[in-house]
């Protein structure tokens, strides 16, 4: 969402302390801690790096050469002996790890010995297969058991993984997997959508035409659909795991060697390999997990509802959870399958404590209607949280009260695919809220708000949200690219100085409020999408001579994604070419990078220099006042982009 339009739902007035029954419970209630985390933060994190199972202690905390940091060098560990292993051994082998509800109903119940011996087994099948430590895996699987298993046994080995969420497109695994040259690649006959199957091998296989660096595919059944499977090739799960043995001792990890890659969009056309380590990050996972959720193991049913293709769920499915010795539910359909009603009887079904799940959802929800959450029994739940994009107040207080029966604290959690963990969020117990704000930064985070020249801006005020100080799950860079990686995070406000691209604001008490992307990154429903990539997407098209495209708010998704396309030549820009250039970009990108409006034009408005003027086209997209059109070269085009904008816009439901 812009700006301006998140600025109009602000709404500071309303504040609500932590529930009392609660914070009578819950496992930080004063604000003594952050003290703890920010007078000595190396210390404090050290603390609870100290938490986990480490086979050598680290030598030094932190190694901090902006803008590069190591985390507990010298130490040794790993994230599957302390997700698994440890709890197992401390006696809670018969615990569950995840109840697993698959779309159609299904369900599997999965402890933590299973879940320690099935990732040992597949431990040992990526060994068969060729997988050796710092090998790359590719990963691209709907919400099934073996998502969670495969991570964990690429991690119990050394193996660097990269999962590409389900919904992508074959070209978008094929970009994936060639930018860090995987060499396997795990996969599924197909994914279920909505009671049909979405043919996920023959994407794959797709892609696998342009893959060099792919030797062996590892298969898994889901839906039974008819695949090809190449003889040398693939090879199916349930034909190589179930006859490994069960017994595969953990690797001994360097604290910074890499845990896994996982792409974002960027400000181009071509996706970031952000880099996430081990030590640091499982430290910074774990603690969030442990007091923004406030979860107790031995009580609690955690759901995060996000897919762990995004890293939401690497963090908050995978590893946190796990890390904490926490029972899951793990979900692998959309809320709205059968029915609108289908999460609040898993709500029911599970007696779910804690929920975690996008604003995007929860609007959605709120138009689908109060009865469907009404109809079932939500007294399980103490906890709400959000996460991926900035919540507008009403949708928080519809949130607090259908959901949590206003007994449920709500944290708002502000973080990134490069931060790794949360960042900005409430601590449940000891932070009174406002419905919008993500309130603070967590003990042991420093985070600040700067102007263009990067001064700090005073309470209250806004501008540009940055970082100042390093944190443990920080990104330790961009896959095979020094120099994006220093130009896109820390060259803009000066060394050591992470900048965000989101703009925020703080309130008179100090609070923060997360305003949007700042950058050309779009926030489709939650999910991050570059203007760029899709411009480049409607540009491969061979009837497409040029095109912009920009995000405007929508109440519903956040941002929607608004096309400005020049056809080419003589080609009608009719209602034909605009469903193929919209099915275009699902197959270059993914369905969700869908434009939810495209206009024909036969020019764009650009300055003299040749540079499109998004912001113009942006605010014609809103039906917005025009800014400043005076570095426009022929301000007759958008004039003529206007007019015919309001008219499709006006014809589209
Ligand atoms: C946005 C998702 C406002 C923000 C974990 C950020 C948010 C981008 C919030 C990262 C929030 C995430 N309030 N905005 N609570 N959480 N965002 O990498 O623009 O998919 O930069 O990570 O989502 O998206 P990503």
């Amino acid at each position: 969402m812009g700006a301006e339009a998140i600025e109009g739902l602000l709404d500071e007035g309303r504040t609500f302390p932590p529930p009392q029954d609660f914070k009578r419970q819950a496992l930080i209630t004063g604000a003594e801690v952050y003290d703890e985390g920010n007078t000595d933060y190396e210390g404090f994190w050290a603390r609870e790096a100290a938490e986990l199972d480490w086979f050598r202690e680290w030598d030094t905390i932190l190694d901090w050469q902006p803008p590069h940091a190591k985390w507990f060098v010298g130490g040794t560990l790993n994230v599957a002996h302390n997700c698994l292993d440890r709890h197992v051994q401390a006696g809670h082998g018969e615990q569950v790890a995840y109840h697993w509800e698959g779309e159609p109903g299904d369900t599997r119940t999965i402890t933590y010995q299973q879940l320690l011996q099935d990732v040992q087994r597949a431990a040992n099948a990526l060994k068969e297969l060729g997988v050796g430590r710092g090998d790359r895996v590719a990963i691209y699987l709907p919400m099934v058991p073996e998502l969670p298993t495969i991570m964990l046994a690429c991690a119990r080995i050394g193996a660097i993984h990269s999962v590409v969420f389900a919904g992508f497109s074959s070209a978008a695994l094929r970009d994936r997997i060639n930018d860090s040259e995987c060499k396997v690649l795990v996969t599924a006959d197909g994914a279920w959508r909505r009671g049909s199957v979405f043919p996920l091998k023959e994407n794959a296989d797709e892609a696998l035409t342009e893959t060099p660096s792919i030797a062996k595919v590892l298969v898994v059944r889901r839906t039974e659909n008819e695949v090809s499977m190449d003889a040398e090739r693939d090879v199916w799960w349930h034909d190589l795991v179930p006859d490994q043995t069960a017994d595969c001792p953990p690797e001994h990890m360097d604290a910074e060697d890499l845990l896994y890659l996982l792409y974002t969009s960027g400000t181009t056309g071509k996706p970031k390999g952000i880099m996430h380590a081990t030590g640091g990050y499982l430290t910074q996972v774990a603690f969030t997990h442990r007091y923004v959720f406030d979860l107790k193991p031995d009580t609690d049913v955690y759901w995060c509802a996000a897919d762990i293709g995004w890293v939401t769920g690497h963090s908050y499915i995978v590893y946190g959870p796990l890390a904490n010795r926490a029972t899951s539910v793990l979900y692998e359909g959309t809320p709205n399958f059968p029915a609108e009603d289908r999460f609040w009887q898993i709500v029911e079904k599970y007696r779910v404590t804690q929920l975690y799940t996008a604003p995007t959802a929860i609007r959605a929800f709120m138009k689908w209607g109060d009865e469907h959450p009404a109809k079932h029994d939500l007294s399980s739940l103490r906890l709400l949280g959000t996460v991926g994009e900035p919540i507008n107040p009403e949708a928080w207080m519809w949130y607090r009260e259908h959901i949590g029966g206003e007994r449920c604290p709500v944290v708002d959690t502000w973080w990134q695919t490069e931060t790794g963990a949360i960042m900005i969020s409430p601590l449940p117990g000891a932070t009174t809220t406002k419905p919008g704000s993500a309130t603070f930064p967590l003990p042991g985070i420093s985070a600040t708000i700067v102007d263009d020249r990067g001064q700090e801006v005073g309470v209250p005020g806004g501008g540009y949200l940055v970082l100042d100080r390093p944190w443990p799950s920080m990104l330790r860079g961009i896959w095979g690219d020094e120099q994006r990686f220093r130009d896109t995070y820390w060259s803009r406000f000066g060394e050591g100085i992470y900048f965000a691209g989101d703009g925020a604001k703080r309130d008179q008490d100090g609070y923060f409020w997360l305003l949007g992307r700042v950058d050309d990154v779009m926030n489709v429903s939650g999910h991050r999408i570059s203007t760029t990539e899709v411009e480049s997407a409607l540009v491969s098209h061979p009837s497409v001579a040029e095109a912009a495209v920009v995000g405007r708010s929508d109440a519903q998704t956040g941002q929607a994604i608004a096309a400005f396309v020049t056809p080419r030549g003589d080609v009608e820009g009719d209602e034909a070419l605009a469903k193929e250039l919209r099915d275009h970009v699902a197959k270059m990108i993914s369905p969700i990078a869908k434009p939810a409006s495209l206009l024909f034009t036969h020019d764009l408005p650009k300055t003299r220099s040749g540079k499109i003027m998004r912001r113009l086209l942006k605010d014609i997209a809103e039906d917005k006042e025009l800014g400043d059109t005076t570095t426009l070269a022929d301000a007759s085009v958008v004039d003529a982009i206007k007019g015919r904008y309001l008219d499709h816009s006006k014809s589209q439901p």
